[in-house]
């Protein structure tokens, strides 16, 4: 796998699952190997939005064992410039409570899967499942709605992100990992302050393992009335948290991706003039370019 993108956010409901289908088709429809990974456990659908109203197999036949690679579950969409795609899981308690080594099981699988780029919709909330798949890729896409219990939904979602980040720098049996390990944090300063009492230095190490974490903003459903102060959101999230989060684009309200999910085709598809589709091409574009400078050089 080359690059890994991943798509998330606090609260339910804020377009991830539309927004990372078309990104998909458009990065496909631009030349790049695809794979579209639907790892909203417990609420998969990107596949409904794809037409593909009964994927054959799904994660649950590997996370069950029934086949040995997350590759023997992949769907080629031959019409939709050849995007690949892994279907989530049904919706079972067995596959939406998996365990920690299945979850290493797949994500060691997921990192074996050869294509150009992989997407990743991990679904919404703060559970680790979430942040785990989150933070596995090597980009991170947040995405937000307008109105402000939304944006305050996506800071708690980055700062949970963000410590379970700093958390997985120091090996669990050292005596950092084993201090943060026996504590709830609900502040990064708490981590930072912690991991310097336990051992001097320990908090350069845990700010150093944030260094390339800037997760990429998207705000979706954005209309004249009820624009984001993107900027004062930006400082507070680099001020309180530490990071950066550059902006990838805005998505206006569209009433035809509502026409697009009944006819089971992505807005850019169905309606690539439409404002949104317009926007997504746009977002496509810019992350083409961020995809370029993490491709291994060849
Ligand atoms: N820009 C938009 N304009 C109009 N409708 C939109 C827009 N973005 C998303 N929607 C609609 O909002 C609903 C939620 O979108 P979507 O399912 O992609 O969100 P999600 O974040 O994946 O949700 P979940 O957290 O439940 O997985 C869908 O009905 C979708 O069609
Ligand atoms: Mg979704």
């Amino acid at each position: 796998m080359a690059v890994s993108i991943s798509i998330g956010s606090g609260k339910g409901g804020t377009g991830k699952t539309m927004v990372i289908v078309n990104l998909a088709l458009l990065l496909a429809k631009m030349g790049k190997k695809v794979c579209l990974v639907d790892l909203d456990l417990g609420g998969a659908d990107a596949h409904v939005l794809l037409g593909l109203l009964e994927p054959k197999r799904t994660l649950t036949d590997f996370l069950t064992r029934r086949v040995g690679s997350v590759s023997d579950v992949i769907h080629t969409f031959y019409s939709f410039h050849g995007l690949q795609f892994i279907p989530g899981t049904g919706h079972t308690l067995q596959t939406a409570n998996i365990g920690y080594q299945e979850k290493h099981r797949l994500l060691r699988s997921l990192a074996a899967v050869k294509t150009d780029v992989m997407l990743i919709d991990v679904g919404a909330g703060t559970n680790y499942h979430a942040l785990d798949f989150f933070m596995f890729s090597d980009l991170q896409m947040c995405i937000t709605l307008p109105d402000p219990a939304s944006i305050m939904d996506m800071y708690t979602f980055l700062q949970l992100a963000t410590i379970r980040k700093m958390l997985g720098s120091f090996l669990s049996q050292s005596d950092v990992g084993i201090a943060l390990k026996s504590h709830r944090f609900a502040t990064l300063s708490e981590v930072f302050e912690l991991a310097e009492k336990t051992r001097e230095g320990a908090r350069e190490k845990a700010q150093e393992s944030l260094r390339f974490f800037h997760p990429l903003l998207l705000v979706n459903r954005d209309s004249a009335g009820g624009r984001v102060n993107k900027f004062k959101l930006r400082k507070m999230v680099t001020k309180y948290l530490g990071i950066d989060i550059p902006e990838l684009g805005d998505i206006p309200e569209d009433g035809k991706i509502d026409d697009a999910l009944k006819a089971f085709i992505p807005i850019c598809e169905l309606h690539p003039h439409a404002p949104a589709a317009l926007a997504l091409a746009a977002i496509a574009e810019k992350l083409e370019k961020v995809i370029a400078l993490f491709s291994p050089k060849t």
